[in-house]
């Protein structure tokens, strides 16, 4: 049965579409000026229903970092607990979710689903994109009702790590007939990749954690889980989710040209809090014990920060604080 699975596996057929990455930008590039935002609905498909978000740790990782990037997603549909946010400056991490659902009331309801680990890097150390997709095939065997994620370590390189982009999501098709409990897209799904920075480009992919490499400079703030890597990881997987929920298949919601869109989050890049502007992410709410900024709490009463989503009932980067 081995056997058989394993050319099952072997037969999935990947195709990536292009046009439907988006991609988490490094700071550098919206330290220039933008346009004004109006995000245009497509009129494709987006993701509905309930998804569970699967992990695959790519190099390693200590479980305390697993478990910021796991509280993060038990975090998104969490149900609001009033008793344990009163105490908080900061709205649930739920609550930053809910903007999605004013795309699209049935907007993708996400759940944290299985973790693999893959620490001694069955690929290898250098991963072009398509073999982060191949990597999503072989070890999540990704259906339709899930969001594959490959998370990789501070050591592994990706083609376009750091100088075009800090992450990506994408979807690809699987030409086998493993998915078919779904009738609709059979096979198709979504992949989201996201790099830990801490090492090659702190300054790109985990600002404002991190003194940025380019532009205006101010004090990089203290990260809330004490881990400038994967605090940067949160930023670039809350970003990019939101994108593969409202843009999967390239035909969501989006500005500019399909190939280089800007997203539901990537609209907003740079923004955290009220009175962000270029080099500064806005106003935050300061943990006094240990200086760590934050603006979201999500399950066990851990603290994130959150990019600003553009939300299409106010045409406004809206931040959670
Ligand atoms: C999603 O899951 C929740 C909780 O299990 C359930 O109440 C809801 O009906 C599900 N939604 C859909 C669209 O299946």
């Amino acid at each position: 049965m081995a056997h058989q699975s394993l050319f099952h596996h072997l037969c999935l057929i990947l195709l990536a579409v292009a046009a439907g990455a988006g991609a988490a930008t490094p700071r550098q590039l919206f330290l220039v000026s933008q346009p004004p935002v109006t995000l245009t609905n497509h009129h494709g498909q987006l993701l509905t229903g309930n998804y569970s978000v699967n992990l695959l740790w790519y190099g390693r990782f200590t479980p305390a970092q697993r478990a910021v990037v796991a509280d993060f997603l038990l975090s998104l549909s969490a149900p609001s607990s009033p008793s344990s946010s009163s105490s908080s400056a900061a709205p649930s991490v739920a609550a930053w979710w809910a903007t999605t659902a004013r795309y699209h009331p049935g907007a993708a309801r996400l759940t944290l689903g299985r973790q693999v680990l893959d620490p001694s890097l069955s690929l290898g150390r250098r991963l072009s994109e398509t073999s982060l997709a191949a990597l999503a095939v072989r070890r999540l065997s990704p259906h339709r009702g899930s969001v594959a994620v490959v998370v990789t370590a501070p050591d592994v390189i990706v083609d376009g790590f750091c100088l075009s982009h800090c992450g990506l999501h994408a979807s690809a098709t699987s030409s086998s007939s493993s998915s078919a409990s779904s009738t609709r897209g059979r096979g198709r799904f979504a992949y989201v990749w996201v790099g830990n920075a801490a090492e090659q480009c702190p300054g790109e992919c985990a600002w404002p954690f991190h003194q940025p490499a380019y532009g205006p400079q101010a004090p990089p703030l203290v990260s809330p889980n004490a881990d400038v890597g994967m605090d940067g990881v949160v930023i670039n997987l809350a970003t990019l989710l939101a994108g593969a929920v409202t843009n999967p298949y390239g035909g969501g919601f989006f500005q500019g040209p399909a190939e280089a869109p800007l997203e539901v989050v990537t609209a907003c890049t740079g923004v955290f809090g009220a009175g962000a502007y270029p080099g500064y992410p806005g106003q935050l709410p300061v943990d006094a014990a240990t200086g760590a900024s934050y603006n979201a709490v999500g399950v066990t009463g851990r603290r994130f920060l959150l990019p600003a989503m553009w939300d299409p009932k106010t045409s406004q980067c809206s931040t959670l604080v």
